[in-house]
């Protein structure tokens, strides 16, 4: 594929919540930070450079944290970007720790959301998050006083919409009697299917379903996996045959495949303009 077709609108485009457009396939920017999502990036004008190149390429749906780095991955978002391009959507998280590489204790105590999201918009230089994400349900705190929170801050102005991370059917539908519930990220790829009632419950009530570690292939990578037989006969790289199956999956599937390389970044935007057929589809098992 040349640089000049090259571009995630060929993904098709879903509506956040009903009214926020966003070309399915994103850019998950965990990846632009240390060892153990801790501290800076090696690197720290590549991972600049991913991340206009990301937006070069038709990406408009950024997935960040405040916890990744804790605080680098959103600052550097600013830094690369800010002023924003009209349309591009930064969705935020809020609700973990941070105490050290690889360490991510969950608090969700409304007084410490509320602290999360006033850095996330300071940092990010927003006076409103388009999508602010409760990065886990804290089991220590009493689930209405987090989706209360949550429903506050979109009262106050200062998130449009919500969504939640790593939840069952049965957590969506309560938090809904909160606030709308415009998406849903939870761990789900070709070698880790957990999640699929979640993934078909989103697309029955029209809920983004945003896939994390979305790269993750397992065996079906290898030499004779199914994922390495249709990626040859595409002429294509199994991460691109990864996120063309997730994008079959469902009409609201979104992923974010996270890199803190442009050549991985453009490899991966490749894969929105992949169309498998039902029965490759159905093949990669
Ligand atoms: N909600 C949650 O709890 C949660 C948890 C984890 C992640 N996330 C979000 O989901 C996003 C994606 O997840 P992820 O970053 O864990 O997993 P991923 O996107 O599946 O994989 C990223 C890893 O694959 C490598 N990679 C990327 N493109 C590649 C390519 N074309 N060829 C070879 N290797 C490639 C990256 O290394 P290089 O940097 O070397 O390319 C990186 O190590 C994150 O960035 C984050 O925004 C959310």
């Amino acid at each position: 594929m040349t640089t000049e077709t090259l571009n995630a609108s060929q993904s098709g485009t879903f509506l956040l919540g009903g009214d926020l457009p966003v070309h399915r396939l994103g850019f998950g920017a965990m990846r632009i930070t240390g060892n153990g999502v801790w501290g800076p990036p090696k690197d720290h004008e590549e991972s600049l450079a991913v991340l206009r190149r990301a937006v070069e390429l038709g990406v408009n749906l950024i997935d960040t944290a405040e916890s990744y780095g804790p605080h680098v991955s959103e600052e550097l978002i600013a830094e690369a970007l800010h002023p924003y391009p009209k349309g591009l959507v930064i969705a935020t998280k809020g609700g973990l720790e941070r105490t050290g590489p690889n360490q991510w204790p969950v608090n969700g105590r409304p007084e410490r959301l509320r602290e999360g999201l006033e850095g996330s918009l300071r940092r990010l230089r927003l006076e409103r998050i388009d999508l602010w994400q409760l990065h886990r349900i804290d089991p220590d705190v009493p689930e209405d006083d987090q989706f209360g929170a949550i429903r506050e801050f979109q009262r106050e102005g200062k998130i449009l919409h919500a969504g939640l991370s790593e939840v069952t059917v049965e957590q969506i539908e309560r938090a809904r009697k909160f606030f709308e519930v415009v998406s849903v990220q939870n761990r789900y790829n070709l070698a880790d299917r957990e999640w699929e009632t979640v993934v078909d419950y989103c697309g029955r009530e029209n809920i983004g379903f945003i896939p994390w570690f979305p790269l993750q292939t397992g065996k079906l990578a290898g030499d004779s996996g199914s994922l390495t037989k249709v990626a040859k006969h595409h002429n294509a790289a199994p991460a691109q045959i990864a996120l063309a199956w997730l994008l079959k999956r469902s009409k609201v599937m979104l992923p974010i495949p996270g890199t803190s390389r442009v050549k991985h970044l453009e490899e991966n935007i490749g894969g929105a303009g992949i169309e498998l057929t039902e029965e490759e589809f159905g093949s990669i098992v």
